[in-house]
């Protein structure tokens, strides 16, 4: 008889695959969770230390979020969505950026206005960020910046994740298993000619009992890979977000023979799960039928009144941000959820005449999100059914 050392070690590798698959899957749920909530009670002035702090931590699910530093350490790949709000301090500006990693600036608030007057301002958007990533607050290192807070908590900061990237392998769907586990640092310690020889040695001489173990394993791994398949694939079918800004300001003009109620066009995607979102031409189009959150920040342009609405279909008003005060660059925000049906679209109208306006640069004080919050026919699959409920 010929029990090779190979083929023990197959077994074993095989064993712990399916071992490692299961616990994967288990943990899924549970694990795959992370959410930051933190306020500041003191104010900041700009100065060589730019990273804002936090002393009051509401959510820390994951411990993914520093308060002491201030900085958040992506641990689950995916799809986060951020919101800050900041106070402007008495006779001060006020320019607070969101940053991914060192200097990658992804959304912007601001305030110019040295005025004696306290408010705050609020910023959000969805970044995709990968195992390590960082994402933290940037105050303007120059004195005549501050931001504000007291006990009233002007200044917080919050960040979950939406949609964990566990659809890493979509493109190769009918690929065995181990592509899944590519993150697993168990999986990539079985050298890959094992895997070969799993199906290789399946003819040769082998103990009764070892056969039927690796046969049955084999089978709980097909049935396994093809639940995971079906899941994947209806999961992936339900998943919608985008999150896009606009680097460049709107100036409304009295033209003839311009296009009416032409969107609002983006230049950067930062987020664009499904496609869904078409940058140039400024439209979301629902392709999943659910219940949608939707957040817009306009930048207020000097001498300009600000009015952005936030349209569905041809011309439906949803909500609006308006502005027309006198005031200098400062921005406005605005939410809402819609409950949409595939082909609903969902766009930013920015009022076309002279007059009207929005300011943004390369900070980016223009964006645009939304995300799928609830699909109308949850997927029937779940980890928990048995699989014999999958078989056709
Ligand atoms: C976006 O819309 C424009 C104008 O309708 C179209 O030409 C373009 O192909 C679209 N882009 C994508 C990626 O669908």
């Amino acid at each position: 008889m010929l029990l090779s050392g190979n083929a023990l070690l197959v077994l074993l590798s095989l064993g712990q695959s399916a071992g490692v698959w299961c616990f994967a899957r288990l943990l899924d749920d549970v694990e795959a969770r992370s959410a930051f909530s933190v306020s500041r009670t003191t104010s900041m002035e700009g100065g060589p230390k730019m990273t804002v702090t936090f002393d009051t931590v509401y959510v820390n699910i994951g411990a993914d979020f520093d308060p002491k530093t201030g900085v958040f350490h992506c641990r689950i790949p995916g799809a986060y969505y951020f919101s800050f709000t900041v106070g402007k301090f008495p006779h001060k500006d006020l320019s607070v950026m969101l940053m991914k990693n060192r200097n990658e600036v992804q959304a912007i608030v601001y305030e110019e206005n040295a005025g004696e007057e306290r408010k705050v301002q609020s910023q959000s958007v969805m970044l995709q960020l990968e195992f390590s990533d960082t994402v933290w607050l940037r105050l303007h290192g120059d004195p005549r910046y501050a931001l504000y807070s007291n006990t009233g908590h002007y200044t917080t900061f919050n960040g979950y994740l939406i949609y964990p990237d566990t659809y890493d392998y979509q493109t190769h769907h009918h690929q065995p298993p181990p592509a899944y586990n590519s993150q697993q640092p168990q999986q990539d310690s079985v050298p890959l000619l094992q895997s070969n020889q799993a199906t290789d040695d399946r003819s040769g001489s082998r103990g009764l009992l070892e056969e039927r173990e690796l046969q049955h394993r084999e089978e709980e791994e097909e049935e396994e890979e093809e639940q995971e398949e079906e899941q994947e694939d209806d999961e992936d079918d339900q998943r919608s977000a985008f999150s896009v800004g606009r680097t460049q300001s709107i100036v409304g003009v009295d033209q003839v023979g311009l296009p009416q109620h032409q969107p609002v066009s983006f230049d950067t995607a930062l987020v664009n799960i499904g496609a869904d979102f078409n940058i140039t031409e400024g439209v979301f189009s629902c392709r999943v039928p659910g219940v949608y959150y939707f957040s817009f920040n306009v930048g207020k342009l000097p001498q300009k009144t600000l009015s952005v609405k936030l349209m569905k279909n041809r011309l439906e008003v949803q909500a609006m941000i308006y502005d027309d005060s006198q005031g200098e660059k400062a921005l406005q925000s605005q939410s809402l959820m819609l409950a949409l049906k595939p082909g609903d679209t969902v766009w930013l109208y920015s009022h076309q005449r002279d007059g009207f306006g929005a300011y943004s640069n390369h900070a980016k004080y223009i964006t645009f999100t939304g995300f799928l919050v609830y699909p109308d026919s949850p997927p029937t699959a779940t980890t928990s059914q048995p699989p014999a409920d999958k078989k056709p």
